[in-house]
């Protein structure tokens, strides 16, 4: 099935169809960038752009940066408090003219990192982490997701501990990876005291360079990096589509 999937980041809209048998993009991407907090009527817009530029009328998968109850947004972190509580199905589907089904960004990249990617085939708990302006968190066991896991939000010092070991967050207090790789793996501890996966899976545009900063990470689980790197998020939001369609 060929499903338009939209990747809804802090600093991008990402969007390409996809072929939902294989994984892959039938188009090259299309980025188009936004600022968080984002306006409602921008995000809006570059999802409509995301549509337009490839003449798109069929359905529509998108991974949002919040908890997704059915089609509604309930929590957002960094996307805007003005996103809450509203019919996100209903106002994508207007933008893009599409059918739309929304998901949480981290889910998607998970569903797509199990099925094509680092956690193929693997049928324990796997904990897949997005680190970009947030944390995103996604738990799996025996190839099922649990939707809608926060871990980016465990308050930590008074604040959601994404706010603390975030890739943004190493950038905002200009961290070396060495330092900045400590604060994940009081993020780790505190993550696996909570669920004890046996393979944690790193996405996020981080993950490409995963030789600078895996070697001083720790952790019970095993590491690896994402396979799908970027196109988790595009490919998933995809494939969410389609397993809920069923
Ligand atoms: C949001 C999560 C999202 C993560 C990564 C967090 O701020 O609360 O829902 O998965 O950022 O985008």
């Amino acid at each position: 099935m060929k499903v338009l999937g939209i990747d809804i980041g802090g600093s991008a809209f990402k969007g390409a169809p996809v072929d939902t048998k294989t994984g892959k993009l039938l188009a090259e991407r299309l980025r188009v960038e936004i600022a968080a907090p984002c306006p409602t009527a921008h995000g809006l817009a570059a999802a409509r752009e995301i549509a337009r530029h490839f003449n798109w009328q069929g359905p529509v998968g998108i991974g949002f940066p919040g908890i997704i109850l059915g089609d509604r947004i309930d929590a957002v972190g960094n996307l805007g408090h003005n996103w809450e509580n509203k019919d996100g199905a209903a106002l994508f589907g207007r933008a893009t003219r599409g059918k739309v089904r929304l998901f949480n960004d981290a889910d998607a990249a998970g569903l797509a990192e199990m099925k094509f990617g680092a956690g193929k085939g693997h049928q324990g708990s796997v904990l897949m982490l997005t680190f970009g302006t947030g944390i995103g968190s996604a738990l799996f066991y025996r190839g099922q997701l649990m939707p809608n896991i926060e871990f980016g939000h465990i308050p930590w010092k008074g604040k959601p501990i994404e706010h603390y070991a975030s890739a943004a967050a190493k950038k905002r207090h200009h961290l070396s990876w060495k330092k900045w790789a400590r604060c994940v793996n009081v993020f780790f501890e505190v993550a696996e005291r909570l669920c004890s996966p046996e393979l944690i899976i790193i996405g996020g545009g981080v993950s490409k360079q995963s030789d600078k900063w895996f070697k001083y990470l720790k952790a019970r689980a095993r590491i690896v990096p994402a396979k799908m790197h970027n196109d988790a998020g595009i490919v998933g939001a995809a494939l969410a589509w389609e397993q809920a369609a069923r």
